[in-house]
């Protein structure tokens, strides 16, 4: 089996990666730094320049499954010019490799695309199925109808489409968790807001590995990837005090503070969603961290 990984060099990329790599599949993937291609047996990069519309088309070549997961990062000030970033990254993207299949003669039977929860509307007391058919009104529900719409095109040139619907990723040294730990190594960790917005975690090791069950068994539609077991934001910031062995006393960072610090994208930790993980469940999977102290204890001990 011969994969093509977009954004393979991320945090979730390179688990993925990984995980490829013990099934004995290989890996083909595409990177914007020509710096960072790689040329060995089952790793190997080829470029593209999303903006300019250029791909190698080499990329393809025996490619049975492609994994979506480029996307400049939402972490960072949203400006105007940086909200279409975030955009393009994803869309202009999938639509590169849509023209690309379309172009190339090729084996490609599967498109899974990495999606996010920020599609579900802020709630504290839904709790969220992939059914459900409302999408929120901000920005990042904006970007996730998008991002899904454009994986869904592929089901044109009969090919199946996944989406995976991710949470907070959880990782030692990428992604939310160090942000979130940084204050809390100094004692200074603090419920955000209330503090009581839903936080749907996932360890990356196993969302990865959502990937490789939805890719192994030919699973389509959406999914959830997230654990089974979503925490507050006050839980489970002081979950990462207990485990870290630091104190947890501060009071909460209040609403406004981080709207003037963070400007919009306050609503990335404001935002409440609680969403089940029972579909992918359903499927057989299997998690390994089904609850956060377990998760946590994995990355930090
Ligand atoms: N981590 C989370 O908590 C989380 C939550 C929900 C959804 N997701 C989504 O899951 C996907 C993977 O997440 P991740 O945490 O692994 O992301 P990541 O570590 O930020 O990596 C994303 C990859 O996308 C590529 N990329 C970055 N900026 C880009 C741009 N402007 N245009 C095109 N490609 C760009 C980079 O690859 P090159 O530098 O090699 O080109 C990078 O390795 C992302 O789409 C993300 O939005 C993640």
């Amino acid at each position: 089996m011969k994969i093509l990984i977009t954004g393979a060099t991320g945090l979730v990329g390179s688990e993925i990666v990984n995980q490829c790599h013990q099934l004995g599949y290989s890996v083909n993937y595409l990177s914007r730094d020509k710096n960072n291609l790689k040329n060995q047996p089952n790793y190997q990069g080829f470029h593209w320049d999303i903006s300019k519309k250029e791909i190698d088309s080499a990329c393809v070549k025996d490619v049975n499954a492609i994994i979506h997961l480029a996307g400049a990062p939402i972490s960072e000030r949203w400006t105007k010019s940086y909200k279409q970033t975030i955009l393009d990254s994803r869309i202009e993207s999938a639509k590169l490799l849509y023209q690309l299949l379309e172009d190339t003669p090729n084996q490609v039977e599967h498109f899974i695309s990495a999606s996010a929860i920020g599609i579900y509307p802020s709630s504290l007391m839904n709790f969220y199925t992939e059914d459900y058919e409302h999408t929120s009104s901000s920005f990042l529900g904006e970007v996730v109808e998008a991002w899904e719409h454009a994986a869904n095109q592929f089901e044109a040139l009969n090919i199946s489409v996944s989406k995976i619907r991710t949470g907070l990723v959880l990782d030692k040294n990428e992604g939310a968790l160090p942000a979130i730990a940084k204050p809390v190594m100094f004692g200074l960790g603090a419920p955000l807001g209330t503090g009581k917005q839903w936080q749907s975690w996932i360890h990356v090791k196993d969302l990865a590995s959502i990937y490789m069950y939805v890719l192994n068994n030919e699973l389509e539609g959406v999914y959830n990837g997230v654990a089974p077991t979503p925490e507050s934001n006050k839980d489970l910031t002081e979950w990462v005090a207990k485990v870290l062995e630091k104190p947890f006393f501060m009071p909460k960072v209040p609403k406004f503070i981080l709207k003037l610090f963070l400007g919009e994208m306050h609503i990335i930790v404001i935002e409440s969603q609680r969403v089940s993980s029972q579909k992918i469940e359903d499927e057989g999977f299997n998690f390994e961290f089904y609850k956060l102290p377990a998760a946590l204890i994995d990355i930090y001990k």
